[in-house]
């Protein structure tokens, strides 16, 4: 099946933005023009990256007839809220099972994905819960979609190939002619989706990666773009050369210490992006990307005109324990008075 002709519902708003941030520019020299593609203003239920995929995945899920929706990830996962606001809009129920243990308080995205009524679940042992969860819904008659982890199937990945023709079309628009486009690598739907619409619609910019976990290989983005050029005949086959992951410094990478951990040097360039553009990052992914995209524009790596993705994931910011990690930075970030 041609990747354009692939069948989605409507969940979010397109294309979205595509602004200049000239003041975070200039804050860095003005070496290069730069803009963000502002994807975590999809909706619903404030949106991001998983919106794209999860328009395909809908679909599918429609089609085969399912009335629940069941997807997994860590406590604070954006595709674990985005989905159950995708499920709820398409009429099915909502289903989380997060790692961990189950937590005394709710904040960021669980807060939202309580409010929305999800039937959340936490458990040390994914397999074990999902075969207890999926064979109690279907005791009650339900059918359940089981989507993996980031919706970074097949199916979800047709939301970032088709992505790029959205970018290239905008960047005709504008009369702009970026060199480089900046994403997160987590699950891989993204940056993966981007690689190969990159590679099918022969876009003129060049797909830089900066992961959220260190010690992320290539390997598994070139096995990714591979299958899905596979999946949907898009005639090429790439290599580890074709792909572009940067790590940062050795002492110091941009993916932080690990996943989700609060870093101070992420947290400096969420600060930056909101002081100077008025937009705001997670501590978690865009936050960190942000600080690689900044690091390489001020070391000259990237040498040309770019845009940066904005995956959304702001929820993140009011986690109880990224709020605790912050509360010395942004008391000194601001000034604050009473008269
Ligand atoms: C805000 C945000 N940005 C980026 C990513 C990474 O996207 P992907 O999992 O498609 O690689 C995620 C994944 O959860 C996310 O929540």
């Amino acid at each position: 099946m041609k990747v354009e002709d692939a069948k989605k519902i409507k969940l979010g708003e397109y294309p979205t933005p595509l602004q200049e941030m000239p003041h975070l520019a200039a804050a860095h020299g003005n070496k290069i023009k730069m803009w963000i593609k502002r994807d975590d203003a999809t909706g619903p239920a404030f949106g991001g990256n998983k919106t794209r995929k999860l328009e395909y995945v809908m679909y599918d899920a429609i089609e085969k007839g399912c009335t629940a929706m069941l997807t997994y990830g860590g406590p604070q996962t954006n595709h674990g809220r985005t989905t159950v606001a995708a499920a709820i809009h398409c009429g099915m129920k909502p289903i989380l099972i997060l790692g961990g243990k189950k937590p005394e308080y709710l904040s960021g995205n669980l807060t939202l994905d309580a409010m929305m009524g999800t039937d959340i679940i936490f458990t040390d042992d994914y397999a074990k819960a999902s075969k207890e969860v999926i064979a109690r819904y279907e005791a009650q008659g339900d059918k359940v979609y089981d989507l993996p982890v980031g919706g970074s199937t097949m199916v979800g990945a047709a939301g970032y190939i088709m992505a790029v023709k959205e970018i290239m079309d905008q960047c005709e628009a504008m009369d702009i002619h970026p060199k480089y486009l900046v994403a997160t690598v987590g699950s891989l739907g993204t940056f993966g989706g981007l690689n190969a619409g990159v590679h099918y619609f022969k876009a003129p910019f060049k797909v830089i990666g900066v992961p959220v976990s260190p010690g992320e290989k290539k390997e598994r983005a070139v096995e990714f773009v591979n299958q899905l050029s596979d999946y949907y005949e898009l005639g090429f086959k790439i290599t580890e050369e074709d792909i572009c992951i940067m790590e940062g410094p050795e002492d110091a990478p941009y993916a932080g210490e690990a996943y989700n951990k609060p870093d101070p040097l992420t947290r400096a360039a969420m600060f930056e992006l909101a002081r100077e553009e008025g937009i705001i990052s997670d501590p978690t992914y865009t936050g960190k990307t942000m600080r690689g995209f900044l690091d390489m524009v001020d070391k000259g790596i990237i040498d040309g005109d770019a845009i940066f993705l904005h995956t959304g994931g702001a929820m993140a910011v009011w986690t109880k324990e990224h709020l605790d990690d912050m509360q010395g930075e942004l008391f000194a970030n601001c000034t604050i008075s009473e008269i």
